[in-house]
């Protein structure tokens, strides 16, 4: 049967989390560490999924059935890309699904994202429909929202488009920012932060003083249109404040944590251009910005105070067909 394998980058937030759910833009860039996912034609309307990272092994449903009763926590994305999308585009038989990423799910790196892009895009492949980038993001982001209630699509684009883009709500505007290289240091904090828990906390906080959420929000939005053009530039040192008033405002919105806040310290004590938490908060991963000449003493500071350095490439090319 008709067989075809499809990878996707994860990503990471330069600029505007939170403010990006509300009608303001972000800056957001593919990282290098890549879902791969296979698609297998089945002569039955079944679908079948592999997915040992999350613990999914043997899962089985017929067509008819996708997307009710009891889903384990691992399959519900994938699953309801395939309902999505043979919604749209009915399949002539069934599908086998295996997933398997190069990035551990606790980074925040936006594994499921990047799992039911390669899904809407590899059934396109074995559908023989010629999707262009904004349906497989009409599609993909729709899965998204079917399964977490919530979200700007942000990580839905970025794993599409590949490269680092300009990104407002829903996909309003993606529009891909010219790069050659982004000088980052990467930092885990170990903790996996929920990113829908804190999207709710922020609207809690919202929904009791909105004008001065409001306004924080577009002050982020001013900071990402601001770190646009300095990255077209290539003006680091603005760049690196940008990222440390954006930290503030982020900080005022009750996103970040202790460990993050140390970890950013750490960074910026050691001679970093600016640092900032990166996604949800809570947890996940920080970023700084840092001169070549500086990164070793960041990622020596951000290491003694307990955060975890991970090597990924930036900037790198969207979902593709390996094979
Ligand atoms: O948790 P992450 O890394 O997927 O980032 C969430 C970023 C938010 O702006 C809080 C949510 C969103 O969908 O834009």
């Amino acid at each position: 049967m008709k067989k075809v394998l499809v990878s996707a980058p994860g990503k990471l937030m330069l600029l505007g989390e939170h403010a990006v759910v509300y009608n303001r833009p972000c800056i957001v860039t593919a990282v290098g560490q890549r879902m791969f996912v296979t698609l297998e034609l089945l002569p039955e309307p079944t679908f079948e999924l592999e997915a040992s990272d999350v613990q999914v092994a043997g899962y089985t449903k017929p067509f008819a059935n996708l997307g009710e009763g009891d889903i384990p926590k691992g399959a519900r994305f994938v699953e309801m890309a395939v309902k999505n999308f043979t919604k749209k585009y009915p399949l002539k038989g069934g599908v086998r699904i295996t997933t398997k990423s190069e990035f551990s799910s606790l980074f925040g790196f936006g594994s499921s994202s990047a799992s039911v892009v390669c899904v809407v895009r590899g059934l396109s492949e074995l559908a023989g429909t010629k999707l262009g980038n904004k349906d497989i993001f009409d599609i993909a982001y729709r899965t998204v929202l079917d399964v977490q209630g919530k979200g700007s699509g942000f990580d839905v684009a970025a794993t599409i488009y590949g490269g680092t883009l300009y990104f407002v709500t829903g996909g309003k505007v993606i529009e891909p920012i010219a790069l050659e290289e982004l000088p980052l240091v990467v930092g885990y904090t170990g903790v996996k932060a929920d990113t829908v828990t804190l999207i709710n906390a922020v609207a809690e906080k919202a929904s009791r003083d909105p004008e001065r959420i409001d306004s924080i929000y577009t002050q982020i939005g001013k900071i990402v249109d601001a770190g646009r053009a300095g990255f077209a530039s290539k003006t680091w040192p603005l760049i690196g404040k940008l990222m440390n008033s954006d930290q503030e405002f982020l900080t005022m919105l009750g996103v970040s944590s202790q460990k993050l806040d140390v970890m950013v310290q750490a960074a910026i004590d050691a001679g970093a251009w600016g640092a900032k938490l990166s996604g949800a908060g809570g947890g996940d991963c920080m970023i700084a910005l840092v001169s070549r000449e500086k990164k070793e003493a960041v990622s020596e500071a951000i290491t003694k105070v307990g955060g975890q350095i991970i090597n990924v490439a930036t900037n790198v090319e969207g979902v593709r067909i390996e094979l």
